[in-house]
């Protein structure tokens, strides 16, 4: 059994980031900035934003959080977001999703300009992607889970695939993702009827679920390929994944750890995509 270790990983690419970063002060060339809205006092995205800011800061990546209370107008967000857009020393803007439920996520996240569009989440990323065009901007999880399986060989070509998820932000665009790489891809959700006739013959499933124990070791074949995308909390309030990772790890080629698998990846993934940015970006104005 392969443990996909997506912190091993995700500190090379963050080394990377870093000398490409070293090498912009050296140059004395703009430092690269990401700029992150979080809406409310949700504790988890606290958390996760906190380790992109704390990821950014390592690497000698400026960002910036921007808090709005949960009462905020949609009105307000897009006026900020307008703003970052015209501030040309910020590369990446982010806006931490859940939202609050007055606010419309579709709305605000199409108000980012697209040159600016961190985490491809616009409809017009969202289109690249769908159409194969490799100019996309690809949404940091879905790009951290085909890193990690690139770093340790494991093709996605020709392979029987299931995602359990079917959000735009991992299940959707990874379906897309993983069918452009040659992939046969099947993309349920927790309420699928019979998962267990979609997981019996996966060579890689990647869950997304947000529920422990959705499914367990006697549903997947010999030798599959688990990618646990999920962070729940046990009774115990430990963290866990969608799946047992020790009643599962017999039965797999290879599985990740819940934490350190696509967590960290997805952190990764999120400083590469503000380079990519920043040097189009300069591109486009040296
Ligand atoms: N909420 C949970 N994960 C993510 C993510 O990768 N990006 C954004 N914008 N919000 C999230």
């Amino acid at each position: 059994m392969i443990l996909l270790d997506g912190k091993k990983i995700s500190q090379k690419i963050k080394i990377n980031v870093k000398n490409n970063v070293n090498q912009l002060i050296k140059a004395k060339k703009r430092v690269p900035q990401l700029v992150v809205i979080i809406v409310g006092d949700d504790y988890a995205s606290h958390i996760y934003v906190k380790n992109k800011i704390k990821a950014c800061e390592e690497c000698g990546i400026k960002g910036q959080v921007i808090n709005f209370a949960e009462t905020i107008s949609q009105a307000e967000v897009i006026e900020t977001i307008e703003k970052l857009n015209q501030n040309s020393t910020i590369d990446g803007i982010l806006v931490q999703l859940p939202l609050a439920k007055h606010l419309n996520e579709f709305t605000i996240l199409n108000k980012i300009a697209v040159n600016k569009d961190v985490d491809g989440l616009t409809s017009i990323n969202a289109g690249k992607l769908l159409q194969g065009n490799n100019n996309a901007i690809v949404p940091c999880t879905v790009k951290g889970i085909i890193a990690l399986l690139d770093a340790y060989n494991l093709s996605v070509r020709s392979k029987d695939i299931v995602i359990v998820n079917n959000s735009n932000i991992v299940g959707k665009p990874l379906a897309m993702l993983l069918s452009n790489l040659g992939a046969t891809v099947t993309i349920a959700n927790k309420m699928t009827n019979d998962l267990s006739l979609y997981l019996k013959t996966a060579d890689i499933i990647v869950s997304a679920a947000g529920v422990h124990d959705l499914f367990d070791a006697k549903m997947v074949k010999e030798g599959v390929v688990i990618i646990d995308v999920a962070i729940n909390t046990n009774k115990n309030q430990k963290l866990v994944g969608d799946v047992d990772f020790q009643a599962m790890k017999a039965k797999t080629k290879a599985i990740t750890p819940v934490p350190g698998g696509v967590g960290p990846m997805t952190i990764a993934m999120l400083l590469e995509n503000l380079m990519i940015l920043y040097h189009q970006k300069s591109l486009i104005t040296s």
